[in-house]
């Protein structure tokens, strides 16, 4: 008896734990506000939702056909090993690398810079 209600116990933890583990990485998206982010932040995430995100995921650190951009600049180097900094950001978005397209002649400046401001706070 003891033991039966020890295991249920134990599954019901368990079911839990998978439930708040799945809720980590929930398609269901995130508003701007619950991301905390500022206004420009949030049109750089507009940005992003429309030019990158067919090959970029922003919050899981799963690859697509680009690899993930989730903590970009919080980590010390790029996917590609350049230094985690505006300048190879920037690069990047305007001219491209590797199979990448460039977009410097799709963003204007204002988008490219709100991006900017959105991907720094993944
Ligand atoms: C058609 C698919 C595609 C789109 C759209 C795309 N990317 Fe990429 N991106 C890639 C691929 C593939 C790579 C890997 C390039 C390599 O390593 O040679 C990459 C790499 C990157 C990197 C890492 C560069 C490095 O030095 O490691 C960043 C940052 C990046 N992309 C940002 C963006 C942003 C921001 C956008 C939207 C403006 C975007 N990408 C749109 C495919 C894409």
């Amino acid at each position: 008896m003891m033991r039966s209600v020890k295991h249920t116990i134990i599954l019901l933890a368990s079911a839990a734990l998978l439930v708040s583990l799945a809720g980590c990485d929930s398609p269901k998206p995130k508003t701007d506000a619950q991301l905390g982010l500022n206004p420009q932040q949030a049109s750089g995430r507009q940005v992003f939702q429309a030019y990158c995100s067919s090959c970029h995921h922003a919050y899981s650190s799963a690859g697509s056909t680009g690899p993930s951009l989730k903590r970009l600049f919080r980590k010390k180097y790029l996917p590609t090993g350049l230094p985690a900094n505006d300048r190879f950001v920037l690069q990047t978005i305007t001219g491209g690398r590797g199979m990448m397209p460039g977009f410097g002649g799709t963003l204007s400046e204002q988008q490219i810079s709100d991006l900017l401001a959105y991907l720094h706070t993944l």
